[in-house]
């Protein structure tokens, strides 16, 4: 009772429970989402494997059917493994790194992109001209071109009513959303300030096979290496200070950030980053991530308000009672609700796209991982808008148009030295 739940989130509990779901199937059903809905996937790894059984649950729930018309995979072991489950026939599995043009050739509605990030640039707008209504995976860049990329293909899609929805699933979390709902209406008064936090273990490593081209064994370790990855501040952290962007309602002005390499194995990112970013009006969050096993581990989001504190998702300290609507969902699994969210956008008519928002989050990570690289303080504006700036241009040494003509050569550089770079 310290901190009694107000009326109207009870009315969430409930929607949460699955009553408000039985209640209203129609409602559910939207106005004419069809009863079979064609999708595709690019990217047969963990996640991607993941999205697809999601997208599938999503469409049950909006009392559709899916069908999976082509599965796309740089290697073919990767592409095989998954069609084990789907079963396609060889003409519907496409390998390579040009296989997501074959996809873009196909029927589906909808495009799953869940390869590692700096391809989503080029899948992205490919999959848009081909006027395909697109999952994007985070992050969805990993240079300030690429992130501009996306907003710029965001346009194109709204244009064309296309739904863009990204995987930064805490926006379709109850609990998030519950936070953010409580803080709008002023339970906690206006923010000032935060910590946001990834501090874990090195995910994996794939170590290089003997036959393993430079291409072959950069992308199959692809979360080791900042060309592909973005480094972890980019690929990972991305969701916390996502958070604090959506909670505070705007991008960072400036990152000032540091970082190094102690224990990595591979590659040549960083093990840990600590940036200060300052969100103006002297609202200032503290980001902290690290990768380094064997240490402290905490993953998550504090904010600081005027009257009181939250976690992200979950406690509230020095709450005052405030009324919010009730948050109706479809499912307590965030990583379904998105596709569920894309998919009824796609056909009510009210398509969304997320495109700007994600590009938003991703140029703050990058600002703050140039910043750690190079020492220097960053403004958001010399990635988005100052084409003079020294970081506007910046694109990573390897590119997706390197992988698919075959041009690719392993970066030999060492990892930056702040003040050196
Ligand atoms: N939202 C989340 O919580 C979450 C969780 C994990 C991963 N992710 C994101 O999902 C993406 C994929 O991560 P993962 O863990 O599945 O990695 P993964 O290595 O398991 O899978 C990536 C797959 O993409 C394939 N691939 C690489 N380049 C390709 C290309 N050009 N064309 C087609 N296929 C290509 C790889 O062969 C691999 O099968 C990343 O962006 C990652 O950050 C998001």
């Amino acid at each position: 009772m310290e901190h009694p739940i107000p009326r109207r989130d009870f009315v969430s509990t409930l929607a949460l429970s699955g009553l408000a779901l039985a209640a209203s199937p129609s409602i559910l059903r939207g106005q004419s989402v069809p009863s079979k809905i064609k999708v595709a996937l690019i990217g047969c790894g963990g996640r991607g494997t993941g999205a697809l059984g999601q997208f599938i649950a999503a469409c049950k729930i909006l009392g559709a059917e899916a069908e999976v018309v082509a599965l796309a995979d740089a290697f073919e072991d990767r592409a095989k493994r998954l069609n084990d489950t789907y079963k396609l026939p060889a003409t519907k599995v496409f390998v390579g790194y040009d296989a997501y043009q074959k996809v873009m050739a196909t029927d589906c509605a909808f495009v799953l992109m869940a390869t590692p990030p700096a391809f989503r640039p080029v899948h992205f707008a490919a999959a848009v001209a081909a006027g395909k209504h697109c999952f994007v995976e985070k992050p969805v860049a990993v240079d300030p071109v690429g992130a501009r990329a996306i907003i710029a293909t965001g346009e194109e899609a709204k244009k064309k009513g296309l739904a863009v929805v990204a995987g930064t699933q805490r926006r379709h979390d109850a609990s998030y959303m519950k936070n953010k709902a409580l803080i709008d209406a002023g339970a906690i008064g206006a923010l000032r300030g935060g910590v946001v936090q990834w501090n874990g273990t090195v995910p994996w490593i794939r170590r290089r096979a003997k036959d393993d081209t430079d291409a072959d064994y950069m992308n199959r370790n692809w979360l080791n290496f900042t060309e592909l990855s973005g480094d972890h501040i980019v690929e990972q952290h991305i969701h916390n200070v996502d958070v604090a962007i959506w909670f505070l309602g705007r991008p960072p002005v400036s990152a000032l950030g540091f970082g190094g390499r102690a224990r990595r194995e591979t590659g040549n990112m960083f093990d840990f980053f600590s940036v200060d970013y300052d969100f103006g009006d002297g609202v200032r969050i503290h980001s902290q991530c690290r990768q380094i096993t064997g240490t402290s581990g905490r993953v998550g989001e504090f904010f600081t308000g005027a009257t009181g504190s939250c976690f992200g998702a979950g406690k509230m300290f020095g709450q005052k009672q405030v009324d919010i609507p009730a948050i109706k969902l479809d499912t307590d699994d965030s990583m379904v609700q998105e596709h569920v969210d894309l998919i009824r956008g796609a056909y009510n008519g009210k398509p969304v796209n997320d495109a700007r928002q994600i590009a938003e989050t991703n140029l703050a990570v990058i600002m703050g991982r140039i910043s750690a690289y190079t020492g220097e303080m960053v403004k958001f504006d010399d990635l988005l808008k100052h084409e003079k700036s020294p970081y506007y241009n910046f694109k990573a040494s390897v590119s997706p148009l390197d992988f698919e003509k075959g041009t690719v050569k392993l970066p030999t550089e060492a990892p930056s030295i702040p003040g050196k770079a």
